[in-house]
């Protein structure tokens, strides 16, 4: 029976129900299984990041996921969502080698886990379900011929605020994704540690790139690009993803943009400035300070000349605390709409759901889940609100 045998794979799919929480019985038999793994096959160990919780979490909830459709016999969107992770996974080095000692690994670990449990159907299941996992990762990987990452140089690094900067780079090629994508980004201050950085501009033929970034608190990554990224610096890129983006018969567009959420909403925005004609654009740009409301002059200069543009700044406190004054061009030039002062999810639904709008959320997860979930009280419909996947 193998994969036709929807018992035995609900049998294997329990197994990771709750990979999200932590001390799980799931990430119990993750950690088992990656420490099996890493001594089975030690050269792969060095391929990850020192830390792996949320990588076990993220192995985790893709084998439930994956499991998921093969017990409903969907076939379609997992063989997509695995090639290209099998493609995404080019650039952390991973050969076909490791999906050998991978397979071995899970299988063993699996079997050792169920005990008693495991029968002879959930074996069948589990042998062909890790063949064809690792199979249509390896065989996607092994097909692709474009490039696994993109590498470039840092231009300018400019600390706009104290936990803000804007990265400017230069791609030894030029990248393609889509305005409104995110991509995966890896510094050398941080070796093994991919982050997920949405470019603040659209594509560019000659390679140059913009990033946002903000550090948050106790954060590896993001501390080091604001504090420590200089020119010279080589970032390798890779793997866009997402899906947000205008309709541009869609009718008119809410966006709604949290610190350094801008990032793509900026790029869809410049995008739309090829256009003579657009549906009209409301963008909510919220910060805590109002001097972290960094790139008002950008956003104002494209309103300026497109019309089909608003920008209605938002600051959480009224004043600036006494570090501003550690950072210039602190106070942006006076626009059309007057800075607001309280949260974004409150000053947005001020004026109504928004219902009518196609409605673009961007920020830090908090920011994102308060938003939707006050604009769905406020009556906006959900499928009119797209956001990225809340890692
Ligand atoms: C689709 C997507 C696009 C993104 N685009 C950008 C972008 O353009 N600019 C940008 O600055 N960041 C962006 N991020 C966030 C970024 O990928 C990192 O998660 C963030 O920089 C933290 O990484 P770190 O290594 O500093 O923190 P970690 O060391 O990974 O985490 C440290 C602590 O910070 C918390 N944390 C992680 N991320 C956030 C967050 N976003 N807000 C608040 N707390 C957090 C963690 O839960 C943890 O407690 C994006 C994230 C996603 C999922
Ligand atoms: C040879 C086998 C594999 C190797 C060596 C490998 C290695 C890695 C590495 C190094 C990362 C990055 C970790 C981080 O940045 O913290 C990663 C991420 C990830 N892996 Fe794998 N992996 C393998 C197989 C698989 C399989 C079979 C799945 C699930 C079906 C999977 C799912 C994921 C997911 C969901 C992520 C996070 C998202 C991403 O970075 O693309 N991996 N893997």
């Amino acid at each position: 029976m193998g994969l036709e045998d929807r018992d035995a794979l609900a049998v294997l799919q329990a197994a990771f129900e709750d990979a999200a929480a932590p001390q799980s019985a799931s990430q119990q038999l993750l950690n088992r299984f990656y420490t099996r793994w890493f001594a089975l096959d030690s050269e792969v160990r060095d391929l990850f990041p020192p830390e792996l919780a949320s990588q076990r979490a993220a192995f985790g909830q893709a084998m439930h996921w994956v499991f998921g459709e093969f017990v409903a016999q969907r076939a379609q969107a997992p063989v997509a969502f695995l090639a290209q992770l099998g493609r995404d996974h080019r650039k952390y080095g991973v050969t076909q080698r490791h999906y050998d000692s991978m397979r071995q690994a899970w299988y063993s670990e699996m079997r050792s886990h169920f005990s008693d449990r495991w029968t002879p159907a959930v074996d069948d299941a589990a042998i062909q379900a890790v063949n064809l996992i690792t199979g249509i990762m390896g065989g996607a990987a092994d097909a692709e011929n474009g490039p696994a990452w993109w590498d470039g140089t840092v231009l300018e690094h400019h600390r706009v605020s104290r936990d803000l900067a804007v990265v400017r780079l230069h791609l030894d090629r030029p990248m393609p994704y889509h305005p409104g994508q995110y991509v995966n980004v890896h510094v050398p201050q941080c070796p093994r540690r991919w982050r997920f950085l949405s470019p603040a501009m659209p594509p560019d033929p000659d390679g140059f790139i913009e990033f946002h970034v903000r550090s948050v608190l106790g954060g590896m990554v993001s501390n080091s690009i604001v504090a420590e990224t200089r020119p010279g610096d080589r970032w390798r890129l890779s793997s866009p993803h997402g899906a947000l983006e205008v309709d541009r018969d869609g009718g008119d567009v809410l966006m709604v943009a949290g610190s350094t959420g801008l990032a793509p909403l900026r790029a869809l925005i410049m995008d739309l400035c090829r256009y003579g004609e657009n549906p009209r654009v409301h963008l909510f740009f919220g910060a805590r300070y109002p001097c972290e409301l960094y790139d008002l002059r950008t956003l104002w200069e494209i309103a300026g000349s497109n019309p089909w543009l608003s920008v209605s700044p938002v600051s959480e406190y009224s004043s600036d605390p006494p570090w501003a004054a550690d950072y210039p061009d602190v106070q942006p030039p006076r626009g059309l709409h007057v800075r607001q002062n309280g949260r974004l999810p409150e000053v947005v639904t001020k004026y109504g759901g928004w219902g009518d709008r196609q409605i673009l959320i961007c920020g830090g997860p908090a920011m994102v889940r308060a938003t939707r979930d006050a604009l769905l009280a406020k009556g906006a419909p959900p499928e009119r609100i797209q956001h990225d996947p809340l890692h």
